[in-house]
């Protein structure tokens, strides 16, 4: 396993959206470990495949607390099938937006399907958390990052900052 380099804004991998996964072979399960570590290392509670440079419809996520045993989900090709209700996810980040946070409007209630690392379907109900978590992977593996779904103004005070950082550096 290894722990991979992740991608950060203004990369413009991380706005195009990746290509659905049509075999789910060794090299994919080796992918989806190397993303696993990178993930735990971060450490992070999701991570979407585009977000290390892998063009694959591939998300990982364990929103499992802390302290507690590892609950790793692997899904593949995921998508929202139903949505509804409305939640503000507060000061929501993300390992490719370093050093921002920000409230977001999200559904309240999703359901997902995917296939797991086996190749076996899955169709699931999320809220809470969850849901809020499944959908900021999901939008990755779409191209669209958080700052995408803040306003403008907001999103035009991040991007100045971070061109003034890259100026300095
Ligand atoms: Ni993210």
């Amino acid at each position: 396993m290894a722990i991979l380099e992740i991608l950060e804004y203004p990369d413009g991998f991380l706005n195009k959206p990746v290509l659905p996964v049509t075999d789910i072979n060794g090299d994919l399960q080796q992918k989806i470990d190397d993303m696993s570590q990178t993930m735990y290392h971060a450490p992070g509670v999701g991570l979407a495949a585009c977000q290390v440079g892998i063009n694959q419809c591939v998300l990982v996520y364990d929103v499992s607390p802390r302290d507690d045993k590892r609950e790793l989900h692997v899904l593949i090709n995921p998508r929202i099938v139903c949505q509804e209700g409305e939640v503000l996810s507060e000061n929501e980040g993300c390992l490719s937006v370093p050093d921002y946070r920000s409230d977001v409007v999200r559904f309240s209630q999703i359901q997902v399907e995917a296939v797991d690392r086996d190749g076996k379907p899955l169709c699931f109900d999320a809220e809470g958390y969850l849901a809020i978590v499944l959908q900021h992977e999901i939008d990755h593996l779409q191209g669209i990052l958080f700052i995408d779904r803040i306003s403008v103004l907001k999103r035009n005070l991040y991007k100045k900052r971070v061109k003034k950082r890259l100026r300095q550096s």
